[in-house]
């Protein structure tokens, strides 16, 4: 079990049984209570039969999906630690993806003004990025994680033994990030990661440890996003809108497939602005577009995407803020592009998608 420290509360790394229980020993909550959706439940809920603290905890139960990450959500979930009688000095354990987590963490610190609460990650996403750094929150009319708060855990549990139960897809979802931080900030580990073809024999274990230290080194440097944190934005600025308007579609992306993209369109305002060579910038697209087989953006989603882009929350003034990249392992925070160079990076996207012919 190896166990990091991020500002005042621990990250637990392998197999999570005795760490809970050893943890919620030393505790002694008035009551615990697990939020989980369908698949925790039934996938992840029997893996902590072992954790004896466990026996008299309340289960709270949500709907999966981002969907659900939202407003009425937190309403039920508000409802349900109120029918059970939770106080202050309860105890929320979050047991889902980043969906659960993020807002499982919301209604944990904003119930009766703040009740304690873990992470339990069980998807790769949530175990590499959205577990660790406080940021908590939902979407509303729209507009990814336009609501919500900074607050810590007071403590991350991540077992990749979770994984086991993961479809492909939700896996490449999260790989989505591992990427995210190598190209902001380890160029060794690009250089490693774009020669993977085949996700299925990828060693998770070996590479959620890295890939959770970037986070934390990034997140410990610039708790509240003030000015270097934001490097953990690139390809959300686009990709954020992407994935919102798929939301209202037929058929949604997950998150890591609309950032994937996202990274793509990013990549090229990052080269437009001088900061990435035409070179690097054809490798990180072909790769992305490889494992992720991303959709052609339709010219009639554009205005859309951009007004998503206007109201989302890393803007300041008129102007959209980007995080560019340079070499990969380099980023730069606080870029601006105008609307007419967003469109095309959509262009640039779609070009590339029609001329692998994945369209
Ligand atoms: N707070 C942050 O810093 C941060 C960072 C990155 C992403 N996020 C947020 O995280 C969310 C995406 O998280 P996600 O990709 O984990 O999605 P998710 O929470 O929707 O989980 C994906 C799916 O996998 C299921 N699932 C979870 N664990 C499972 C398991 N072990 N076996 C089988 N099925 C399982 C879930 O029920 C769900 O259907 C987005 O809302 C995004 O905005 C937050
Ligand atoms: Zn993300």
């Amino acid at each position: 079990m190896d166990v990091l420290h991020l500002q005042d509360y621990p990250i637990f790394i392998g197999p999570c049984e005795e760490a809970l229980s050893r943890f919620l020993e030393s505790r002694r909550d008035a009551a615990v209570f697990v939020l989980v959706d369908e698949n925790s439940e039934s996938c992840c809920l029997p893996r902590l039969s072992g954790v004896r603290q466990l026996a008299q905890a309340v289960v709270l139960r949500i709907q999966s999906g981002e969907t659900f990450k939202n407003l009425d959500t937190c309403s039920g979930i508000w409802r349900q630690l109120l029918d059970a009688g939770a106080g202050r000095r309860g105890l929320l354990i979050n047991l889902g993806g980043g969906v659960i987590g993020d807002m499982g963490g919301f209604c944990a610190s904003t119930y009766k003004r703040g009740m304690d609460f873990v992470q339990i990650p069980t998807t790769l996403l949530s175990q590499v990025d959205a577990s660790i750094g406080g940021k908590l929150g939902i979407d509303f009319h729209e507009v990814k994680n336009s609501i919500g708060v900074f607050a810590n855990p007071r403590a991350v549990f991540i077992d990749p033994g979770f994984l086991d139960t993961l479809s492909f897809r939700e896996v490449r979802s999260g790989y989505a990030e591992i990427i995210k931080h190598a190209l902001i900030a380890d160029s060794g580990m690009w250089n490693a990661l774009k020669t993977k073809r085949d996700l299925e024999t990828l060693p998770w274990i070996d590479l959620i440890p890295p890939s959770l230290q970037i986070k934390k080194r990034i997140v410990e440097a610039d708790p509240f996003e003030k000015g270097l944190r934001k490097a953990l934005n690139f390809g959300h600025t686009i990709g954020h809108a992407i994935e919102a308007v798929s939301l209202q579609s037929a058929a949604p992306l997950l998150h890591g497939e609309a950032i994937a993209a996202g990274m793509i369109c990013e990549a090229w305002l990052s080269f437009r602005a001088g900061y990435l060579d035409q070179q690097e910038l054809e490798t990180i697209a072909a790769y992305l577009i490889q494992v992720y087989q991303p959709q052609l953006l339709h010219d009639s989603n554009y205005m859309a995407y951009l007004q998503l882009m206007r109201n989302d929350k890393k803007n300041e003034a008129d102007e959209i803020n980007f995080t560019f990249i340079g070499p990969p392992g380099t980023a730069h925070v606080n870029q601006m592009a105008g609307e007419a160079e967003i469109v095309a990076s959509f262009a640039y996207l779609n070009g590339r998608l029609g001329d692998q012919g994945l369209g």
